[in-house]
Parts: structure tokens; C-alpha cells; sequence
């Protein structure tokens, strides 16, 4: 082979900085394509040796092998980098698009550009059909008795609402410890609703609100009002909170956005009909307690710990698009009781990376296996633990308002 120049420069970076790992799979596939399938092949697993799922390494090391003739390699490979794509979007017309069917005139192409989504794209945060309902979220009944109880049934039912004088003023806070279903609750609402999901990381976009909070809020809320019915969901709210601005930014500015929230939330100037608010943290203390009053984020719902239901549900979630062998996953569902959402999703991942090592070191493709996955049932350490006890401590320390009856309960029934 003909030294190539861009191939020689690139190599010498790599002399240079032989973890940049991009450059690699780069130089790996320009081999492969200068019919040098070896040093290619070579390239490859030198960045998977580092990084297992390197899918760009994956593709050229399943290509190189496929073309070096070693085809039960380039087969594992393979299996291994299609297990790791992502599921292809299906992207899928907006109805709207399709009834009205290919424009004739210029008026009829400005009235779709008019009416079409992309004229509301939001500046922050994803927008989008919810997708889901209550139905897709396993277990946790007594969550979602109390979720058709105080919101749901009030807002499809106006006449009882009217009756009973209940407000649809206000938020609804859904609370409790990471990745138990609280963001995917607020989405399955969102499809309940037949409302548009509309959700902002208060803490991504914070920073970006310093100093022009007023503005970028009440876009939000525009957004949202243009949208509707919409759910405009505000994860991570403790970033609003006053421990955190004293850290952050200083508590001046920060009160500037939950100053400009309250008004949005009161709507004093606007209508918010058919825009649901609510908002999801982890440590519902730390939010500045001014939005949790009466006509704010008043209701709040506690997402606990997954129970058995959840738990299944969660552990299939995690694997979904993964390579498995059949597995009994209520069986590891009832193994890991006490843990977290996001402890189910670290035990799934063990599991992965056990069957990847597996494959990798015997060039063999390895599913994941039932006892990957107990093995690290065993190994993964429930952090709930620490959370309940600070949330404990609020229970029985700060539950003036009765704010945390909802944990009381669930404390009581786990000790019994
Ligand atoms: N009850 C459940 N049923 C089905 N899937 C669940 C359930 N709870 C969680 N999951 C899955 O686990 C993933 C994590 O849940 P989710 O993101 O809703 O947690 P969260 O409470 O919002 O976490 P965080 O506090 O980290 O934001 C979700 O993508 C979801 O699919
Ligand atoms: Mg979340």
C-alpha cells in the first residue's frame, strides 16, 4: 500500500495522543477503506479495549474482521454494535400535515407554515406528544390512585370541580428518590391529558436565567400557552431552591426567577387554561418554600420506592434493545427490593458490561444471562438509604404543614 498522507498525519496525532479515541476509529476506517482490513481491525480494538461500546469502533472492527475473512468475528461484532444502536427514530408526519395533503397555492403553503409545528419549537427544553399513558407505568397503584384523585378526575370532570370549588389553580410536585418513574409519571400524565409534554431541566437551564430570568420564563410559559393543552413540566425544581442560589449565583437573582414563577404560577396578567404545571425533585426541601404555598405547587405526591411491579418494570426498561437470553425478571425484581430506579438501571448495566467482557474476551457473542444479572444484584449497594434518611428527618422534624405525611406513611408500612 501507497503511504497516505492523511493517514501518516493522522497516526502521528495519535503518537502524540494516543487516547484520542475519535481519531482512531477514524484512522481505523480509512485503513479499511485503503484496503489495509489488519491495521484496521488493530485500530478498532485498541479504542474497544477502552471503550466497549465504541459503536463507530464496533462497525469498523465487524467490517475489518468481515474483510480480514474471520466471519464468526465480524459477526459478533456486529450482533454487539446492533445491540448498542440506538432504536432507529421513526420519525412520523404531524397528522395536521397529512390531512391537508401537498399545498396548491401560496396561501395554502403560508397557512401550513403558519400552522405547523415548527413554528412553536421552544427555545429551551423538549416539546413533544407524551406518547404514554398511566397504563405503561408499572405498579405504584396507590400513586396512581392518588393521581387520578387530586388531578386527574377534577380536570376531566369541570362541572364536579365547579362543585366542590376546587381550584385547578396551582402545580402539582411530584417527589422522591432518583429514578423511580417521577419524569415518566409527569409524561404519562401528560398522555392522559391528550396534552403536548412540555419539559424544562431547571437545572440546565438556570445559568442561562441569570440575569434574564423574567424573559426566559415567561417564554416557557408562552410556549406552553400556545401549545396547549400542555403539560409543562419542571423537573429538578430544588435547583430553585435557596440553599442552592446562596451557592450558585447569590440569592438576588435567584429570587428574580422564583419572583417571575410565582407569576407565571398566579397568572395574575395571563391565561394559563389548559396549561398544567408540575414540577418533579428529589429533595423537595430544598425548594424555596414560597412556591409550595397555597395556589403554587400545593399538592405534592410522594413517587416512593419502586415496589415488586415497578420494579420488573423498571429492570425491562433498562434492557430493552439489549441482548438477553430469557430471563426471569420478576425473580431479580423480588431480589432487589430497597432499591432505587437508578440502582435498578446500575445493576442492568453491570449486567452489560459482564456479558460485553464476556464477548469481548472470547471473541464470542455473549447475551446477557440470568446469573449476569444476579451477580450484580448482589454487588450493587442500595442508595436508598441515605435518601430516606434525610427525607426521615424532614418527616419527623419539618412536617408542620403535613407536607410529608404521604413518607410518614410509607415509613410506617415499610417497617411493618
Ligand atoms: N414504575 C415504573 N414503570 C415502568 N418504568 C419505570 C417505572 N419507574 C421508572 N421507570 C423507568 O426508569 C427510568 C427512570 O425513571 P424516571 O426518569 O421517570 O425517574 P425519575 O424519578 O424522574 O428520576 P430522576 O430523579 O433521576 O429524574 C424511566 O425511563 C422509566 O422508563
Ligand atoms: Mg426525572
Amino acid at each position: 500500500m501507497k503511504p497516505d498522507p492523511v493517514i501518516e498525519a493522522l497516526l502521528s496525532t495519535l503518537a502524540a495522543d494516543p487516547g484520542n479515541h475519535p481519531v482512531r476509529v477514524h484512522v481505523a476506517r480509512l485503513l479499511l477503506d485503503a484496503g489495509s482490513p489488519a491495521d484496521a481491525l488493530t485500530h478498532a480494538t485498541t479504542v474497544l479495549a477502552a471503550e466497549p461500546d465504541n459503536l463507530a469502533a464496533l462497525r469498523v472492527a465487524a467490517a475489518a474482521a468481515g474483510a480480514t475473512g474471520d466471519a464468526a468475528k465480524a459477526a459478533s461484532y456486529g450482533r454487539l454494535a446492533d445491540a448498542l444502536a440506538p432504536e432507529p427514530a421513526t420519525p412520523e408526519p404531524p397528522a395536521a400535515a397529512l390531512a391537508a395533503g401537498v399545498p396548491d397555492t401560496a396561501d395554502e403553503i403560508l397557512q401550513q407554515w403558519q400552522t405547523s409545528p415548527a413554528a412553536a419549537e421552544p427555545e429551551i427544553g423538549a416539546l413533544g406528544a407524551a406518547g404514554i399513558t398511566l397504563e405503561d407505568v408499572g405498579g405504584l397503584a396507590e400513586v396512581k390512585k392518588r393521581l387520578n384523585l387530586s388531578f386527574l378526575a377534577p380536570l376531566r370532570n369541570p362541572e364536579l370541580r365547579v362543585r366542590f370549588g376546587k381550584s385547578l389553580r396551582g402545580g402539582l410536585l411530584l417527589w422522591g428518590p432518583p429514578g423511580c418513574g417521577k419524569t415518566l409519571i409527569a409524561r404519562a400524565l401528560a398522555g392522559e391529558l391528550g396534552a403536548s409534554f412540555y419539559e424544562i431541566g431547571l437545572s440546565d437551564v438556570l445559568d442561562m436565567w441569570i440575569g434574564s430570568s423574567e424573559r426566559n420564563l415567561r417564554g416557557i410559559f408562552d410556549t406552553a400557552r400556545r401549545n396547549r393543552p400542555c403539560l409543562l413540566f419542571f423537573d429538578e425544581m430544588d435547583a430553585l431552591g435557596q440553599k442552592r442560589s446562596n451557592l450558585r449565583a447569590g440569592g438576588v437573582s435567584m429570587r428574580g426567577v422564583v419572583n417571575q414563577m410565582l407569576a407565571e404560577l398566579d397568572g395574575a396578567s395571563t391565561d394559563n387554561e389548559g396549561v398544567f404545571v408540575l414540577a418533579a425533585s428529589n429533595h423537595p426541601w430544598d425548594i424555596d418554600s414560597a412556591l409550595l404555598r397555597p395556589g403554587r405547587f400545593d399538592r405534592t405526591i410522594l413517587v416512593p420506592p419502586p415496589d415488586l411491579a415497578a420494579r420488573e418494570a423498571i429492570l425491562r426498561f433498562h434492557l430493552r434493545g439489549r441482548p438477553t437470553e430469557r430471563l426471569n425478571l420478576a425473580k431479580i425484581a423480588k431480589a432487589t427490593e430497597g432499591m432505587s430506579g437508578a440502582d435498578l438501571g446500575l445493576l442492568c448495566e453491570q449486567g452489560t458490561e459482564t456479558a460485553m467482557d464476556a464477548s469481548m474476551t472470547t471473541g464470542q457473542f455473549q447475551p446477557i444471562t440470568q446469573q449476569h444479572l444476579e451477580e450484580a444484584a448482589r454487588s450493587v449497594r442500595p442508595s436508598i438509604g441515605e435518601w430516606l434518611e434525610v427525607a426521615r428527618n424532614y418527616a419527623l422534624y419539618g412536617n408542620d404543614a403535613g407536607a410529608y405525611d404521604e413518607l410518614a406513611a410509607y415509613l410506617k408500612k415499610r417497617r411493618r
